[in-house]
């Protein structure tokens, strides 16, 4: 397995994005929710993302985090290289999506977050998303504040365009590994971010890299640049895709979301797939 860097941790190129073990609407049971997780170890990956809010509702808050340090308590092999990256800052009312920035409920939610994953200091703490309600300084600092104060080791930001993250180098400073947005065939929006980390030393964590959960499925017919790729190479839509990510630049590294062991076995095979110039060229038009 090809491996990348965040901030001072050695990780591998793909990580596992662990929202569809909890937020999918047929979500696996427990126990095969942890053999997602123990799948994607035993193919090498040694990232896994996850935040307080991925869950079906307000009442199991904190649903993913318990689920991935259940994993990794229960995997038979080594987990002393697993960057658990989570996030705080998304609050759940029933099964709403709202938001809360402000510092205090940061350090609330990341105590919460410390306890759920039973450690005494967060991996990769992520700031889920800008709150209009709270001053993007003041959640910065409550985050530089976190890391000073030793709960968490590395800072990301998540859903920032380049004028937060400039704001969130000045103010988190060295703590600051990682900005997590949206990137995909089909949303590119965030180019711009991408060769802003690639110029910074940030690590670049696209989020949905097949478009999502719902949109996974119509992949080949919503990139079918990408599915010719793959039906030339002989591998998955979802291996090319992965492929074109890490084309991108050596900062990117895809978080795949999966609910089947065979779903992050086959995106984890990505990172031993070179796409020649023309391919990528291909992708890129
Ligand atoms: N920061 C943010 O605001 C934000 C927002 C959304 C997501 N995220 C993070 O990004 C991660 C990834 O995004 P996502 O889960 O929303 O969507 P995604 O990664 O674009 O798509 C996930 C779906 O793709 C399918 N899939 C994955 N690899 C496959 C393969 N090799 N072959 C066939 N199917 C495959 C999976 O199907 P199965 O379920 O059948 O395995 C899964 O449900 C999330 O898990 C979460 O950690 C962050």
């Amino acid at each position: 397995m090809q491996q990348r860097r965040i901030g001072d941790q050695t990780v591998s190129a793909i990580g596992l994005g662990a929202m569809p073990l909890s937020t999918k609407d047929d979500r696996p049971a427990p126990e095969d929710a942890q053999a997602v997780v123990h799948a994607a170890l035993d193919a090498g990956v040694t990232l896994v993302d996850t935040a307080d809010a991925y869950a079906r509702d307000e009442a199991e808050f904190g649903h993913n985090e318990s689920l991935v340090a259940a994993a990794l308590a229960s995997y038979g092999g080594d987990t002393s290289s697993v960057l658990v990256a989570t996030k705080g800052g998304h609050t759940r009312r029933g099964s709403d999506w709202e938001l809360d920035g402000s510092p205090s409920y940061l350090r609330r939610a990341c105590e919460d977050s410390l306890r759920r994953l039973g450690v005494d200091a967060i991996g990769l703490y992520q700031y889920h998303r800008p709150d209009p309600g709270t001053p993007w300084e003041d959640s910065m600092g409550a985050l530089r504040q976190l890391a000073d104060d030793g709960l968490v080791r590395m800072v990301g930001i998540s859903n920032a365009d380049i004028a937060q993250i400039d704001v969130a180098r000045s103010i988190v400073g060295p703590a600051l590994a990682s900005v997590q947005n949206q990137f995909s065939p089909g949303w590119r929006f965030s180019a711009d971010e991408l060769a802003h980390c690639a110029a910074h030393g940030l690590a670049f964590i696209p989020w949905s890299p097949f478009g999502g959960v719902t949109a996974a499925g119509s992949l080949s017919s919503t990139a079918p640049a990408f599915a010719e790729v793959a039906g030339k190479l002989g591998v998955s839509v979802y291996r090319v895709t992965l492929a074109w990510h890490l084309a991108q630049s050596d900062v990117v590294v895809p978080i795949p979301g999966a609910s089947r062991p065979s779903s992050i076995q086959d995106s984890a095979a990505a990172t031993d797939l070179q796409l020649t110039a023309e391919q990528l060229a291909r992708l890129s038009a």
